[in-house]
């Protein structure tokens, strides 16, 4: 070999080590974010949390299926719209927690992420396209002296989806021109597969620690 393109060979090395540490300390960060702390308050929310959100995502999912085989459209959209509604309504509830669906690029407004959410979308988006998002994230935040679990599950554009939320070509034109008339800003179009079409977001206001 000669003495040039050792050298090279030496540089190429040490970039690959490089990005390899930067690679690894960035998944670190996010899995310490993921780990349950000792806390005790937080087993029971996380539980809860897992269970809504899971509930919500795959009742929706599966009404939305079962609509879209019979070519029911309407029904289909209500599905995605009026019945997501309700499930999170019943949820909210329960006293101390808040559930609800976001997005980056929402359709109904009442989906806009606050700040802490849309950190957290951005960050889905930058996992995602370098395939390392997970199936959940979770953190204790506190705001105002309160202390809450918050918990995001990201929902990814899946081929069904892409009736409602594709591009523009794949949108039949009823749906279309619903979503139009229904939604004159929608943000919601657009979407590939396998793209973060959103999150559920569930907000738990946790109980003041008790002072030892
Ligand atoms: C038949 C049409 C249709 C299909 C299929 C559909 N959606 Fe939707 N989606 C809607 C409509 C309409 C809304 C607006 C809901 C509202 O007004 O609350 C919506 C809203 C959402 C929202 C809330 C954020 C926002 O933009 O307001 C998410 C998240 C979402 N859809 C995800 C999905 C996912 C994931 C799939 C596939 C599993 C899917 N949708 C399939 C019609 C659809």
């Amino acid at each position: 070999m000669r003495a040039g393109s050792f050298l090279t060979a030496i540089k190429i090395a040490v970039l690959v080590v490089i990005v390899g540490m930067y690679t690894l300390s960035a998944s670190v960060k996010q899995l310490s974010a993921q780990q349950a702390p000792e806390d005790p308050r937080i087993e029971p929310a996380l539980r809860e949390s897992r269970k809504m959100a899971g509930e919500l995502t795959d009742k929706v999912r599966k009404l939305l299926l079962e609509e879209l085989k019979k070519g029911g459209y309407v029904e289909a959209l209500r599905v995605c719209s009026e019945v997501a509604q309700d499930i999170t309504s019943q949820f909210n509830k329960r006293a101390g927690y808040n559930i609800r669906r976001i997005s980056l690029g929402y359709r109904n407004l009442k989906d806009i992420p606050d700040e802490y959410e849309r950190h957290k979308l951005e960050l889905f988006d930058r996992l995602n396209d370098e395939n390392k998002l997970a199936t959940e994230y979770f953190e204790v935040v506190k705001e105002r002296d309160v202390e809450y679990l918050r918990y995001l599950k990201p929902l990814k554009t899946a081929e069904m989806c892409t009736v409602c939320h594709g591009q523009i070509d794949e949108i039949p034109h009823r749906v279309m021109s619903i979503l139009q008339e229904a939604y004159p800003d929608d943000r919601a179009i657009g979407y590939r597969l396998d793209d973060v079409r959103g999150a559920v977001s569930v907000k738990v206001a946790l109980q003041p620690r008790p002072i030892h």
